[in-house]
């Protein structure tokens, strides 16, 4: 088979880029810890309120630097536990975070960190995170949810310990 030089060219070039495609997603997977949001827990969307532990939102210490943080979310409003919205974390804590929403589908993005989840009603969404630097991070929906999107925030203080 004859083939022109700039089709072999333009072969080597598309095979590449898949090539360098297929490796940036897989070290951004493996190496920066993506991963897709946990679908494997489920609950009773009706009955938040009553289900262990969302009966109870805020934050638990659960050991040495390590937490868990349990947040229910509802349109349009994150129940973290307290009136202020404000969790304060130490630093360099590892936090467990456990999500899920009462009614439409929300978005959870703490900006500044890997933190990024879609919450669906009946579902439980997690994620580890460590915070090594002191600061305040705000908690934010990022899945558009109706006429108060705008309004579901909350902040997570990282404080020096
Ligand atoms: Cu909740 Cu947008």
């Amino acid at each position: 088979m004859n083939m022109h030089k700039y089709e072999k060219v333009w072969l080597l070039f598309g095979t590449g880029t898949l090539l360098i495609f297929l490796i940036i997603v897989g070290i951004s997977a493996f190496y920066m810890g993506n991963q897709p949001p946990s679908c494997a827990v489920t609950l009773n969307p009706d009955k938040v309120d009553e289900t262990e532990p969302f009966n109870e939102p805020g934050l638990k210490q659960i050991g040495d630097d390590e937490y868990q943080l349990t947040i229910v979310a509802s349109a349009f409003n994150y129940d973290v536990g307290s009136d202020d919205k404000v969790i304060e974390i130490p630093k360099g804590a590892t936090v467990h975070f456990n999500v899920t929403t009462k009614d439409v589908i929300h978005g959870f993005e703490l900006a500044g960190t890997n933190v990024n989840m879609m919450l669906e009603p009946g579902y439980i969404s997690t994620y580890t995170n460590t915070f090594k630097n002191a600061g305040t991070y705000t908690l934010l929906c990022n899945e558009y949810c109706g006429a108060g999107h705008h309004l579901m925030a909350a902040t997570i203080e990282v404080v020096e310990s």
